[in-house]
């Protein structure tokens, strides 16, 4: 079997999730490589541990980078730390106005709540920035590298945990709207108003999209061994928790030969495996990966494994 479906118009997003070391990088280069021949495409990270740069075989970096070899094709390895920092630059007045109006903190209680790390925000940030790129259009296909199972998941809870920011601070701005409201008797909306508003747009949007299934894929990768085969239950029914229905399992690195006692025995353990994610998974497009002799990276490389994954 092959990926099926990533062709469509409207399928903008498509996310390869799974436990470390399983090949999700391998498998978002490959996928944007073969995409790019019929669609603008960007290739992007979420993952700390970028390895776009390693797999691809040139340096990519935080800014949106042509890839050279491959036409169509750009990259961007999101760094949330800088995208929470322009984050800041740009909204920072506004969110002091909204404590400022709101609280009886001083200047200096409020320097130091903006110092304070918000669990999350620096990943909300850089999912904004992929709403953003997204909604700028540039593009037609954005595939998504991300970060291993536990952090996939942290940024899957994220409009929920912005959510409950922006209503914290909203909460906060009605409270002075009524005092203003019932002492002047007039309230006008205003910069700290529009910024909660578009937050809360930003975090509709970004659940809105996850959550469609004919705009976004999340497709899992695993390896037929014990704990992967754990991650991946573990990893699917979350996402089904946060309404993302996966669709395609890849099972990478999957001995084929049989010409050694050494390959039969891992074959074996492998195909016990195979079985019953099978087994498990009737309805999901399954597609297995043969583990290659070589390594795999590089653009020639990825040509070479692109034709395992959407050829079978
Ligand atoms: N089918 C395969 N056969 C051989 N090597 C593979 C295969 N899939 C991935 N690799 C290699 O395994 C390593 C880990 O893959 P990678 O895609 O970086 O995993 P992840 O992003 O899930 O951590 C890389 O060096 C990659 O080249
Ligand atoms: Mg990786």
């Amino acid at each position: 079997m092959a990926l099926i479906g990533l062709l469509k118009p409207e399928l903008k997003l498509i996310l390869f999730g799974g436990k470390g070391g399983v090949g999700k990088t391998t498998c978002a280069s490959s996928a944007a490589i073969y995409l790019s021949r019929n669609n603008k495409t960007l290739l992007f990270s979420t993952d700390p541990a970028h390895s776009l740069s390693d797999s691809l075989g040139q340096k990519i970096g935080d800014e949106i980078k042509d890839v050279k070899g491959v036409e169509n094709l750009s990259a961007l390895e999101i760094s949330a730390e800088k995208a929470l920092s322009e984050f800041k630059m740009e909204y920072e007045d506004e969110i002091r106005k909204i404590f400022d109006t709101s609280t009886y903190l001083d200047k200096e209680d409020i320097d130091a709540i903006l110092g304070l790390p918000i669990p999350g925000i620096d990943e909300v940030m850089g999912f904004k920035t992929i709403m953003d790129l997204i909604e700028e259009g540039k593009f037609d296909k954005y595939i998504l590298d991300t970060a291993p199972t536990g952090h996939a998941l942290r940024l899957l809870t994220l409009p929920e945990l912005l959510d409950d920011w922006v209503k914290v601070l909203a909460k906060m701005r009605w409270k002075y709207r009524y005092m203003v409201t019932s002492f002047a008797g007039k309230y006008k909306p205003d910069s700290a108003d529009d910024f909660l508003m578009s937050m809360k747009r930003t975090v509709k949007k970004i659940e809105g999209l996850l959550k469609d299934q004919n705009r976004c894929e999340f497709i899992v990768v695993t390896i037929p061994e014990d704990m992967a085969v754990l991650e991946t239950k573990r990893l699917i029914d979350s996402l089904s928790k946060y309404g993302i229905k996966v669709r395609q399992l890849i099972i990478n690195n999957v001995i084929e030969s049989r010409d050694c006692e050494f390959c039969r025995e891992r074959r074996n353990v492998q195909e016990r495996y195979i079985g019953q994610m099978k087994d498990k998974y009737t309805d999901l497009n399954t597609v297995i990966v043969p583990l290659q002799a070589g390594e795999v990276k590089g653009i020639e490389g990825l040509e070479r494994f692109k034709e395992i994954l959407f050829s079978g």
